[in-house]
């Protein structure tokens, strides 16, 4: 860790490193995307140099395969692997269930289907993170680019019968165009502000045609690692 480090870098990093103690010789791990994933690919390509640790990655992201490959951690896709040991991941917000928002870094359909093929999903972030509600940070919902506008306009009716406090969609721009996913969809981020009922909007979101996943993680989460800056972390 740098002294030059920001503190929320050094909050992140602090759970990064612990979710790392987590990783056993010869495992098979899914690697997150996002700022706070990185210090956990940075710090398993630590072990692996050191230690001669044994482990196989299955990235969620493209930046995620990059980075991993450029610190020599050894990557398979995740039907070589079939099932993982763990996932070590980022969140967005997380709640006092471990029910989580996730896909700020527009990885979150990889994400959900890396977690959900893992023994144990660890998710890691700074304490900041920790809501008592979901829904401050917008929930991101990946669209496939056919009709995504139509599909927009059944989002907002459903929304209309939900338990959130705001009903505003934006698709997602990035460098003046709809952003792109891996999968080539689009991402609409749903400004809620607050989500009486994540488990019954999950499964919602899902039931609309051209919806292809949302950033709801419920029942998917294992281990919270939360960090702060003067390194101290909570493991729940
Ligand atoms: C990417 C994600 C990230 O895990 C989430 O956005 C948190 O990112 P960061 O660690 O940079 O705050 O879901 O799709």
């Amino acid at each position: 860790m740098s002294s030059e480090m920001s503190p929320i870098d050094r909050a992140k990093y602090a759970a990064a490193v612990k979710a790392v103690d987590y990783v056993q010789d010869g495992m098979k791990v899914g690697l997150g995307t996002g700022s706070t994933a990185f210090w956990m690919i940075k710090r398993l390509a630590e072990r692996v140099r050191d230690e001669g640790l044994r482990v196989t990655g299955v990235p969620t992201s493209s930046r995620t395969a990059a980075l991993a490959r450029e610190e020599g951690i050894a990557l398979t896709t995740l039907d070589e692997a079939g099932w993982l040991d763990l996932t070590i991941d980022g969140a967005d917000e997380v709640d006092g269930d471990l029910n989580l928002i996730k896909g700020g870094g527009a990885a979150l359909l990889h994400e959900k289907i890396v977690a959900t093929a893992s023994d144990r999903m660890i998710v890691i972030a700074d304490a900041a993170k920790q809501v008592a509600a979901l829904g401050s940070f917008p929930l991101p919902v990946e669209v496939i680019p056919f009709g995504w506008q139509t599909t927009q306009k059944l989002v907002e009716e459903l929304l209309e019968g939900m338990d959130v406090l705001g009903r505003e969609v934006q698709v997602r721009q990035m460098g003046g165009m709809k952003l792109l996913t891996d999968q080539k969809n689009h991402i609409l981020d749903l400004h809620l502000k607050h989500i009486g009922n994540p488990r019954q909007l999950a499964m919602v979101l899902n039931q609309i045609p051209g919806v292809v996943e949302n950033g709801l993680f419920v029942d998917i989460c294992d281990v919270l690692i939360l960090g702060q800056a003067d390194g101290r972390v909570t493991v729940r």
